[in-house]
């Protein structure tokens, strides 16, 4: 090449990702994988029912489904999804108020990318990897976060938020991720009320990713954010990745709230779209079939059936893992991922897990002998010595260390064992140092 023709990246990984690489290495040595790792449930086992599958046998025998859609999306799907917001009372919008994207990711690339490179959005800590790497790659500087407090049932610290968005006249916008990823937790209505409060108060904007707004448990209440924004400028960010559950369908939408209350946010909802429409459209098929699936009579049931079963893991996990020390846990009361934090000063550098095979273990000790994070080091003697693969939660950009994963799997035994496994090894992973110092 006549010169270096990569932009330069600013070093920043999806680990969710990146770890399968290591982990395949692993499979190539004949150890079996369990995967902690993805938040995909199809990928985890869950069988699409019958009638799921017939709405869309009917639906490719539509010439029209293979065609491009408009650019904010499908008529008829957006009119549906309008209608849903409406119905609720306490918010009105237009199908125009809706644009799709190809799946969520897609729409979080888009509206941190047309911001203004030295405007800011506030971001959750740990957040989900999309919106960090898109918001900091928009502004090519580090984040303004606020801290979620994993010794508080992963409340936001909202003073530290208020204080920030006040201080930092950078900040235009907060994002609220509601239920939360990594976390699971899932935010009390006065709380996102005070959100609302603090962006009216601070001329601010609010981004809400809600992909996982129906997936609540554990008898826990939430409202979504078109029940509560009342004048506010804000996007509710929502899909069908988690909920159908059809992430290979890549389908994902933005809700537009008071989209021309200000002249500045109408303007920033117009450079999303406009850059869409450079793109022509959106995914066909996975939009006509909305209105089709979400009507059908038995999606609440189904809908119902699979949060009764994170239900049931997330209370497994929490009581084999509370009592485990070393670590803090919370119950996940929402979507389906469990974050586990190491307490401080716990990990460090000398600790290891046995692993049997030669190759494997000289691989992982290869891996580890660079500077990495210390949850990091634990994940890869984890995944070399048992074979399970989760996620470090400081790749979900916190200096919290721990790791993630999901309460995904079908066979409630294997679940079980697996969580017995990994309370068996944060012990003898941390105690192992201590041994060797004797
Ligand atoms: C909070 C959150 N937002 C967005 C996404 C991306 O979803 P999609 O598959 O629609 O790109 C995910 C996927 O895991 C997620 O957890």
């Amino acid at each position: 090449m006549r010169f270096d023709i990569a932009k330069r990246g600013e070093g920043l990984t999806y680990e969710i990702r990146n770890i399968v690489g290591v982990a395949n290495r692993l499979k190539s040595c004949g150890m079996e994988v369990t995967w902690e790792n993805i938040g995909d449930p199809v990928h985890k086992g869950e069988k699409i029912p019958d009638w799921m599958k017939e709405v869309l046998f009917d639906l490719l025998k539509e010439d029209m489904n293979y065609a491009y859609s408009p650019t904010q999306g499908h008529d008829a799907t957006r009119e549906f999804i309008a209608e849903r917001v409406n119905r609720r009372g306490k918010t009105q919008i237009t199908p125009d108020d809706i644009i799709f994207f190809n799946g969520l990711g897609d729409a979080i690339a888009r509206a941190y990318g047309v911001i203004r490179v030295d405007a800011r959005v506030i971001l959750p800590e740990p957040t989900y990897s999309t919106h960090f790497l898109a918001e900091v790659h928009h502004a090519s500087f580090p984040p303004n976060t606020y801290r979620m407090n994993p010794y508080h049932k992963w409340h936001p610290d909202m003073n530290e938020l208020e204080l920030k968005v006040k201080s930092h006249k950078a900040i235009v916008g907060i994002l609220v991720i509601n239920p939360d990823n990594p976390t699971g937790f899932v935010y009390p209505e006065e709380t996102l009320r005070r959100i609302v409060k603090i962006a009216r108060e601070n001329d601010l904007f609010l981004i809400f990713d809600e992909i996982y707004i129906n997936m609540v448990y554990n008898g826990q209440q939430t409202v979504p954010l078109s029940d509560i924004v009342e004048d506010v400028p804000a996007i509710s960010m929502k899909g069908i990745s988690k909920e159908f559950p059809w992430p290979g369908a890549r389908c994902g939408w933005i809700e537009v709230y008071n989209g021309q209350k200000d002249e500045a946010f109408a303007g920033y909802v117009q450079a999303i779209l406009s850059q869409k429409m450079a793109e022509v459209c959106s995914t066909t098929l996975p939009q006509v079939s909305i209105p089709r699936l979400m009507s059908h009579p038995e999606y609440d049931k189904y809908l119902n059936h699979r949060l009764r079963t994170y239900e049931k893991l997330s209370n497994v996990a929490y009581n084999i893992l509370k009592d485990v020390p070393y670590i803090v846990v919370n119950r996940t009361n929402g979507a389906f991922y469990m974050s586990i934090v190491f307490n401080e000063a716990v990990l460090n550098e000398k600790q290891t897990l046995p692993i049997e095979h030669n190759n494997i273990r000289q691989f992982i000790e290869k891996i580890c002998s660079a500077r990495i994070e210390l949850d990091k080091r634990f994940v890869y003697y984890l995944l070399g010595s048992t074979g399970i693969c989760v996620v470090p939660l400081t790749s979900f950009f916190t200096p919290l260390m721990g790791f993630r994963m999901t309460l995904l799997e079908k066979d409630m035994s294997k679940f079980e064992q697996t969580v017995r496994t990994l309370a068996d090894k944060i012990v003898q992973y941390v105690e192992s140092s201590k041994w060797s110092r004797d």
